[in-house]
């Protein structure tokens, strides 16, 4: 059994910043105490990008320290938030593959393997795999041999009908191409898009995670007008993981929130 957790978009700013009036930092190591607490027993925990809200070096100074507070330390990648410059020349050129000049990883756990993609493209919201990069996933693809593998990466693999279609990864289809098959892909977890979201993209299976700044209201059905305005309401919401427990058989993904307003209903109701 591999149990593996997966935060994302955790926009960090410099201290006594505040990002969209929200603490992020103290969203943070909320989280950080809640995996300590609740998943002292996980195998792996992943970060998936937009580590920090503008990319400066005095966010990621800031995030380090509160990374060292999980009890095992987290693999990172980015998102379109961060600065690969900022984060390499901060976290360390060792974070960066050689092959591939990105933040990806590959972790073998617990007959699993783990392939972390870095789909951040400097100075565009988009995300995008390069050639190299997926010339390196189709290595690590064949090197799996069929064992089971979990994606995890920034930015979302198809348009969710939502307003920040335009800002997916924009090679999703090379990347669907390469992992469908006889690849034994379980799941592909990604953040970006401030919701959860769970589905099948050309027979590959993904979910995205609200993560840790503020959720995004999806707007499905709003009247064209609104949407067309840019009207997108967005809500201090959960602060949200993903939980996953895999083994030969089943892999099943729990989103939790480590940061929750709903009133607990009395034990007098039950
Ligand atoms: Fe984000």
């Amino acid at each position: 059994m591999l149990k593996l957790i997966v935060l994302s978009d955790l926009h960090i700013v410099p201290e006594g910043d505040l990002s969209h009036g929200l603490d992020t930092t103290e969203r943070l190591e909320t989280g950080i105490d809640f995996v300590n607490r609740r998943h002292a027993d996980a195998d792996l925990i992943v970060i998936a990008g937009d580590l920090a809200d503008r990319g400066e070096k005095a966010a990621y100074e800031r995030l380090q320290t509160s990374l060292a507070k999980f009890a095992q330390a987290p693999v990172l990648t980015l998102g379109n938030h961060d600065s690969i410059e900022v984060f390499a020349d901060h976290f360390g050129k060792d974070h960066v593959n050689e092959q591939t000049g990105k933040i990806d990883h590959v972790i073998d756990r617990n007959g699993h393997r783990v392939i972390v993609l870095d789909t951040s493209v400097p100075g565009q919201a988009g995300g995008r795999l390069e050639e190299a990069q997926l010339a390196w996933l189709e290595q690590q693809l064949n090197e799996a041999a069929g064992k089971p593998v979990i994606i995890v990466m920034h930015h979302n693999i198809t348009p969710f009908g939502v307003p920040t279609d335009g800002i997916i990864l924009e090679n999703g289809d090379a990347f669907a191409e390469l992992v469908s098959g006889n690849r034994n892909i379980r799941y592909v977890l990604s953040g970006h898009v401030h919701m959860s979201v769970s589905g099948n993209f050309r027979g590959v299976p993904f979910c995205t995670i609200a993560g840790g700044h503020y959720n995004i209201e999806p707007t499905l059905g709003a009247p064209t007008q609104e949407r067309s305005a840019g009207f997108v309401p967005r809500r201090e919401g959960p602060g949200q993981l993903a939980v996953v427990l895999s083994d030969d058989t089943a892999t099943v993904v729990h989103m939790e929130n480590y940061i929750d307003r709903h009133l607990v209903l009395s034990p007098d109701l039950f």
